[in-house]
């Protein structure tokens, strides 16, 4: 198993180290040209039109135009203030992180450093070999492994999309875009986790990775948020009239509020479901700290769409909240529907009703938290054991493996 010792060791190191080094028949073609370059260095004619290139740069920096770059800068104008700072639409400069005004979001970014993880650190090998014996699983978890991947290791990648194409570029504050390159570097090693597990257990990777477009209940998913997620990484796209503040918004609820409020949920439960009961626990553990990473996005989410509607109060309108709430709805029957088809029978002490009850209930929180009404009243949850693992108030041995302890800030606590 490796540890946080382990990874200091040489031997850790040793492949990264190696793996940083540039390729060498990529540095063999570069020293080849350099040397041809040398070679008609000789050559008088080849050597003055090297002479002529320094000279070149020289008078490109001598009549350098610096006003388009200076008006950017907007040199000698006033320090920036915390009220000309805004969500959307900001004309304030963006290069300066402080002085804070959404605080909220600085403390996220902390929060995720706290966190980091990186999916090598989990031992893998019970899973490997439960994975390839004959009695290790029943068909049903392995079809419960499958889908899980299948769905996370692409959608995962469109998540990453959305966040460096779009919403970095849309949301107009510094201290919300760091928070988002955090988000992005985290959502790079959620998907690393997935094609970790897939070589881990052998998996046929074509496979895995076109269940998206091959099996309904995944292609259903992963179509409803590219469609509603369109505008983020559209180029064209930019905000600053009502309708595409809406469409932003829009795009925010389907990105943050279903993609990654709902659609994550089932195949979390079921994975987790499977660790506590002893079986796969590392792949479990590898969704548990993206579970963690997750519930954080999550949060941040709600909070940038909140802020948003608070500053842009005229986009919140009746109409909208309506659509709104039926794309929650839409997005907790597509999540439903892919239940059913990942348990036609009960499986790891769950079943699709079950599971049924339980996004209804995650349906009702998504509503709460955008200030909308609860569609489904009075639904309980019928696994709490999972806002335990949300709220970060794991128990240790949660799986009976050990718990790494990445918490280096003391922002969270696991006891
Ligand atoms: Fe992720
Ligand atoms: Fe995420």
């Amino acid at each position: 198993m490796l540890n946080w010792d382990d990874y200091h060791t040489d031997e850790a190191i040793q492949p990264r180290s190696t793996a940083a080094k540039p390729a060498p028949e990529i540095v063999e073609q570069a020293i080849e040209a350099a040397a041809q370059e040398h070679r008609s260095a000789s050559d008088p004619v080849a050597a003055e039109a090297l002479a002529l290139n320094v000279e070149k740069a020289a008078e490109a920096l001598a009549t350098l135009d610096v006003a388009p770059g200076l008006e950017e800068l907007k040199m000698g104008a006033s320090r920036i203030s915390v009220d000309e700072k805004a969500m959307i639409n900001c004309r304030a400069d963006l290069n300066q992180l402080v002085p804070f005004k959404y605080d909220w979001a600085w403390q996220k970014y902390i929060d995720g450093c706290a966190n980091h993880w990186m999916p090598q650190e989990i031992n893998m090998t019970a899973d490997v070999a439960t994975w390839k014996s004959d009695g290790g699983l029943t068909d049903d978890e392995r079809r419960i492994i499958m889908r899980s991947l299948g769905y996370f290791s692409t959608a995962d990648s469109l998540v990453a999309n959305n966040l460096v194409l779009g919403i970095y570029r849309l949301i107009t504050n510094p201290e919300c875009r760091q928070y988002l390159l955090r988000q992005a570097f985290e959502e790079a090693i959620h998907t690393h986790a997935y094609q970790y597990c897939i070589e881990s257990l052998g998996m046929d990777e074509g496979e895995v990775f076109n269940m998206y477009r091959e099996v309904p209940s995944v292609a259903k998913k992963a179509a409803w948020s590219l469609g509603k997620t369109q505008s983020l990484s559209d180029p064209n796209f930019t905000t600053g009239t009502t309708e595409d503040d809406q469409q932003l918004l829009r795009n925010l609820i389907g990105f943050y509020c279903v993609t990654e409020g709902i659609f994550f949920y089932c195949g979390f439960t079921q994975i987790l479901s499977m660790g506590r009961r002893n079986k796969m626990t590392g792949v479990a553990e590898q969704f548990q700290y993206i579970l963690r990473d997750e519930s954080m996005h999550l949060n941040f989410g709600i909070d940038v769409i909140n802020q948003i509607k608070l500053e842009n109060p005229q986009l919140w309108s009746s109409e909208f909240q309506e659509e709104a709430i039926q794309m929650i709805l839409e997005g907790t029957q597509l999540e439903i529907e892919y239940a059913r088809d990942t348990m036609p029978r009960g499986v790891l002490g769950m079943n699709a009703a079950m599971m049924e009850e339980y996004l209804q209930f995650i349906c009702n929180r998504r509503l709460n938290q955008l200030g909308l009404a609860e569609q489904f009243p009075g639904v309980q949850n019928p696994f709490p054991w999972m806002s335990e693992i949300m709220d970060l108030r794991k128990e240790k041995n949660f799986f009976e493996t050990r718990v790494i302890e990445y918490q280096t800030g003391g922002a969270l606590s696991w006891d």
